[in-house]
């Protein structure tokens, strides 16, 4: 059994962190969205892996995370050279795939059951296709599945304006080597992409043996800010212990589970987990509360925030109204004047979101 991690796109509803990098390296608890998928797929006992990536992202993708020596695996990379969809990157991949059933990942989607479970149903019953299945409240901006009583697939639509249901199609998929028959035989929907749920549906029309899986428990598709923040919120809440590397002054309070990293300074802040910092910060006169996320070589000074995720390097300094539900981008400069500000003075990348509430 292989794996491919689709790993390109625009990532246009996360702008503009997606301006200047890869939509599946913006991190979640400070670790790539991407490296819990490769986590999953090797925990499965999958470690031959395909990364498809894009020539705009590609290379920062692959300078991130490496050969797969990391995850215990071994990562091939592969590009498409242009957006022309899901099916499109499985064509691409065929030379990788050969004839090896395959596990088709996107790489901005997390879930938390175990993909051994579906692999299990996958192998058991030799199906040409397994898809997964989770009840959401705007299906219109997934692929939607239509299903008997016995849970078999009828029909699959891309996007529809009116929905046959309330189950999306998860991002993760199985596929036996027929799949790629299925793709030569498709045509490009009306966006021009050649659409996955076009092949399942080819495998389907054409008998061959489609299942699909209701997920229990979270599924998260990391594609827009609040998605993101959510992704966080879950992640800390279930996967964080207590680590602290860094120097807490005797004036600091630390409650909770806190993850601090080497190199980091606390000095007269109260951090209240779940909470994670990387390495090489610096906190002063700072409050930080549940659910944040701060990276490597961010500088907090008299800053109060909670339920927000920081990237690398970025700076707060002198805001007392508490920050909540927000992303700093990495290098994003935040400050307010010691007395009340009589000006406000921004430089703001192209699709940043302010909110003076
Ligand atoms: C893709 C698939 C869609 C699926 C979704 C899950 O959509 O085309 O069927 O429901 O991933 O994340 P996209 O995110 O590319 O719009």
């Amino acid at each position: 059994m292989k794996a491919i991690i689709l790993s390109g796109g625009k990532g246009t509803r996360l702008r503009p962190l997606t301006y200047t990098g890869a939509k599946q390296l913006v991190p979640v608890a400070n670790k790539p969205i991407l490296w819990y998928g490769i986590e999953a797929i090797v925990e499965a006992g999958i470690t031959d892996i395909g990364i498809i990536i894009s020539p705009e992202t590609g290379g920062e993708v692959k300078a991130k995370t490496g050969d797969g020596e990391r995850f215990g695996a071994k990562i091939t990379y592969i590009l498409q050279d242009q957006p022309a969809g899901l099916a499109h990157a499985v064509k691409i991949a065929q030379p990788f795939l050969g004839d090896s059933p395959f596990v088709m990942y996107l790489g901005d989607n997390l879930v938390q059951s175990e993909l051994s479970l579906f692999l299990e149903k996958f192998n058991t019953k030799s199906l040409d296709a397994l898809t997964l299945l989770c009840p959401v409240s705007n299906p219109s901006a997934f692929g939607v599945a239509k299903v008997d009583e016995e849970g078999r697939v009828l029909q699959l639509i891309e996007k529809p304006k009116d929905p046959p249901s309330n189950l999306a199609l998860v991002g993760i998929y199985m596929f036996s080597p027929t799949i790629h028959h299925a793709i030569a035989n498709i045509q490009p929907s009306p966006r021009g992409e050649l659409e996955i749920t076009d092949a399942i549906q080819y495998l389907i029309d054409d008998s061959s043996k489609v299942e699909a899986y209701q997920l229990k428990g979270w599924w998260l598709d990391t594609g827009k800010k609040d998605d993101l923040l959510e992704a966080n919120r879950i992640i800390l809440d279930t996967c964080l212990n207590s680590n602290i590397q860094g120097d807490v002054d005797e004036q600091s309070q630390v409650i909770g589970r806190v993850q601090i990293g080497k190199g980091s300074t606390v000095k007269n802040c109260t951090i209240r987990g779940p909470v994670t910092i990387g390495n090489d910060c610096h906190l002063e006169n700072s409050f930080v509360g549940p659910y944040s996320s701060i990276a490597d070589n961010v500088t907090l000074i008299e800053a109060d925030l909670e339920h927000s995720v920081i990237l690398q390097g970025a700076k707060v300094e002198g805001i007392h109204q508490r920050i909540v539900d927000s992303v700093l981008g990495q290098r994003a400069h935040l400050k307010v004047a010691p007395r009340r500000p009589k000006a406000l003075r921004f430089m703001i990348g192209d699709d940043s979101q302010i909110e003076l509430s």
